[in-house]
């Protein structure tokens, strides 16, 4: 059987990092888990190194349209080693992948100060990860503002801000209902985040269980995006 390919997203503060490290290690001592956090900024990719610093340095300048595109070649890249581990049967952990893409490029254009070129459009921004494996399953967790920025502030990187944040939460709020409307089994788990660390590794392990004990779901090969 093949391994399952996991999302987990959220917005910034969810604990988003902190549930795919945990998920992992208890993945680790049953079967064999992966896991892959984007953007990933590592020297694995060419991208990386160019998406770190448009995220770190607001001095470098480049069109949104340009940015979404390296964001998801990002991923393409990585892609190749996602399939190996899946068909070696390990699980792989996404930390973020094609919605944070879509929502973060999208919420630009939302923004006053934004672009009201094709990034206004969801299927031009969706369009580049056409192709993509498809997770069998996306957790969202979920943060409201509050709690959020009782978690501490936001970074210093670029989109770490309430007006971004919020902008963000919005066009998350929109991929339930499409990522749930076709098929039998439901793909988009929203996580209220709020909980202890615990409340909410255990919550998550829940339903990862499910999916795993699926065998029809692990004998089938992974869907597209
Ligand atoms: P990180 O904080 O998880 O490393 O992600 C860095 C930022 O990149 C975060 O604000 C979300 C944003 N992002 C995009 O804008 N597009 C993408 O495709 C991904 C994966 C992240
Ligand atoms: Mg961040």
């Amino acid at each position: 059987m093949r391994g399952l390919l996991i999302l987990i997203e959220g917005l910034d503060r969810s604990g988003k990092s902190t549930q795919c490290d945990l998920l992992q290690s208890h993945l680790n001592s049953t079967t064999q888990a992966n896991l892959y956090k984007f953007p990933d900024r590592s020297s694995a990719t060419a991208t990386g190194s160019l998406l770190h610093s448009y995220l770190t340095n607001p001095t470098v300048q480049l069109p949104d349209e340009a940015v979404h595109l390296l964001f998801s070649a990002n991923r393409w890249e990585r892609q190749q080693d996602i399939l190996a581990d899946l068909t070696a049967g390990k699980c792989v952990i996404l930390d973020r992948y094609v919605y944070s893409g879509i929502s973060f490029t999208h919420a630009k254009s939302l923004s006053a100060a934004g672009s009201s070129g094709v990034i206004a459009s969801l299927d031009w921004c969706a369009a580049p990860d056409i192709g993509l494996p498809q997770p069998d399953l996306t957790i969202f967790l979920e943060v409201d503002e509050d709690t959020a920025a009782r978690r501490g502030g936001y970074g210093a990187e670029r989109y770490e801000t309430k007006e971004i944040q919020t902008r963000v939460r919005q066009v998350f709020a929109r991929f339930e209902k499409l990522a749930n409307t076709d098929g039998k089994l439901q793909k988009w788990h929203t996580v209220n985040a709020a909980g202890s660390i615990e409340e909410v590794h255990q919550t998550i392990r829940g339903i990862v269980e499910e999916y795993l004990a699926n065998e029809t779901l692990r004998k089938s090969p992974v869907d597209k995006f």
